[in-house]
C-alpha cells in the first residue's frame, strides 16, 4: 500500500484511494475502453516494452480504471500491490500457476467453495500440483497435513456457506515457521470487516463479483499482497495467460467499493437479526451464523471480524424436500448462486454450488440435503423474515 493512504480510515480508502482525474476534470473516475495505448515514437514504444519508461502498452498488461480498482483494493487490504482478474476463480488460478509448479502441495480447508474444490482437485492435480483438505478449525490437522513439498496453506474464513472461521493469525504462525505462504480467501468479510494480511496472511484472494460489487453487476476478482509475489509474480503470469479485468469492470466495482463499509454493516445487522429469528423457529434444526453466541467459534469472530458479515445457513427439518419447499415458497428472496447483493439471495447449496462434490466430501464440509445458504440483503427485515415464514409453516 502506498504511503499516501496510511492517515485514511478505511470509508475514506473506499472512497478516494487510487482516484485517477483526466485533463477535462470529471469527478467520477473515467473508463478507460481501449485495448492498446499509443506512443509518442518508436523509441519510446520499446522504451515501454523494456521496461526501461512506466507506462501503458495493453489492456491486458495494464489499463488506468483497472489500476484504480486495484490500488484502492491495495489500500483497503493493507497490502503493497494488488492484481484485478476476471473472476474470483482466476485469481485462485493466477495465484496458484504463478507461485505453484509440478510436485507442490498445498494444505487447503475442507469447507471451500465447491468450484475451488473442483480447481484443486481436478485441474491443479492434472497438472501435478496436489491438495490435502482438512477442517478449517483444526489447527492440529493443518500441521499434520503439511509435508515437505508443502507450499500453501489456503483458507476461506468465514467458510462457505456453514461460516466455519479458520484462525488466520494462528494458520500465518504455523505457514510462516514451516517457511510456506498463507493465502485467505476474503469474500465473505472484504476488508471492510476482516483483513488477512494484518492477521499476517501473505496474500488475500477476492471474488469481486460478491460484496464488492454489492449489486450483482459484473464477474471480477483480485489477488493482493506483497510486491514482490502479487505485484511481479502474479502479475506476470495474468499480463501473460491473460484472465484480466476488463475496464468497465474495474469501474463498476470502484462504485461498489465507495459504499463497501456502509453496506457491510448494515449486511451483518440484518443476518444477525435473522439469524436470531431463524434461531428461534420450530421448523429450523440448526442456524450457522457467526454472530450468533451459539456458533462454537464466537469468541474467534469477535476477535477477528469487526461484524459477522450477511452470509449464514441453517438446516431445516425434513431434508432435500423441505428445504426445496422452502426455497419454492419465497415470492422476493431471488433464487440465485450469487451473494453479497444488496437483494437477499437463497440457494440450496447440496444441489447447486457444492452438488459436484462427493457425498463423502459433503459429509465433511457440513452440506447436508436440509441446508439452506441465505445471503442477507438490505431489504427491510420484516420482509425478508415474511417471505420465509410460508416455507418455514409447511
Ligand atoms: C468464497 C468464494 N470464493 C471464490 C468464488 C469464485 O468467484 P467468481 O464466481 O467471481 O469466479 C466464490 C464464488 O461464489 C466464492 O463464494
Amino acid at each position: 500500500m502506498t504511503e499516501a493512504y496510511d492517515d485514511w480510515g478505511l470509508a475514506t480508502r473506499a472512497i478516494r484511494a487510487g482516484h485517477i482525474r483526466t485533463a477535462e476534470g470529471e469527478h467520477s473516475e473515467p473508463i478507460f475502453t481501449t485495448s492498446s495505448f499509443v506512443f509518442q515514437s518508436a523509441a519510446e514504444a520499446a522504451a515501454r516494452f523494456s521496461g526501461d519508461e512506466p507506462g501503458n502498452i495493453y489492456s491486458r498488461f495494464t489499463n488506468p480504471t483497472v489500476a484504480c480498482f486495484e490500488q484502492r483494493l491495495a489500500a483497503l487490504e493493507g497490502g503493497e500491490a494488488c492484481v484485478a482478474t476476471a473472476s474470483g476463480m482466476s485469481a485462485i488460478l493466477a495465484t496458484c500457476m504463478a507461485l505453484l509448479k509440478a510436485g507442490d502441495h498445498i494444505v487447503s480447508s475442507r469447507s471451500i467453495f465447491g468450484t475451488t474444490n473442483v480447481l484443486f482437485n481436478k485441474f491443479l492435480a492434472k497438472v501435478g500440483i496436489s491438495t490435502s483438505f482438512v477442517p478449517l478449525s483444526d489447527l492440529s490437522a493443518w500441521e499434520a497435513a503439511i509435508r515437505p513439498d508443502t507450499r500453501i496453506l489456503y483458507a476461506e474464513t468465514p467458510s462457505n456457506p456453514i461460516t466455519e472461521l479458520g484462525d488466520i493469525a494462528a494458520l500465518a504462525d504455523l505457514a510462516h515457521a514451516r517457511g510456506l505462504l498463507l493465502v485467505v480467501d476474503n469474500c465473505f468479510c472484504t476488508p471492510a470487516l476482516q483483513q488477512p494480511l494484518a492477521l499476517g496472511a501473505d496474500i488475500v484472494i477476492h471474488s469481486a463479483t460478491k460484496y464488492l460489487d454489492g449489486q450483482g453487476r459484473c464477474v471480477g476478482g483480485a489477488v493482493v499482497g506483497d510486491a514482490k509475489l502479487v505485484g511481479e509474480e502474479v502479475f506476470g503470469f495474468l499480463r501473460t495467460a491473460g484472465p484480466t479485468m476488463s475496464p468497465f469492470n474495474a469501474w463498476v466495482f470502484l462504485k461498489g467499493l465507495e459504499t463497501l463499509q456502509l453496506r457491510m454493516r448494515a449486511h451483518s445487522e440484518n443476518a444477525l437479526q435473522l439469524a436470531r429469528w431463524l434461531e428461534r423457529q420450530d421448523a429450523v434444526e440448526q442456524v450457522y451464523y457467526p454472530g450468533l453466541q451459539s456458533h462454537p467459534q464466537y469468541a474467534l469472530a469477535q476477535r477477528q471480524q469487526k461484524a459477522a458479515g450477511g452470509m449464514l445457513s441453517f438446516v431445516v427439518k425434513g431434508g432435500r424436500e423441505q428445504a426445496w419447499r422452502l426455497i419454492d415458497a419465497t415470492r422476493m428472496i431471488s433464487i440465485t448462486a450469487n451473494l453479497g447483493d444488496t437483494k437477499s439471495t437463497i440457494t440450496h447449496p447440496a444441489s447447486t454450488t457444492h452438488g459436484r462434490l462427493t457425498d463423502e466430501e459433503k459429509e465433511l464440509s457440513g452440506i447436508e440435503d436440509g441446508l439452506i445458504r441465505i445471503a442477507v440483503g438490505l431489504e427491510d427485515i420484516e420482509d425478508i423474515q415474511h417471505d420465509l415464514e410460508a416455507g418455514l409453516a409447511n
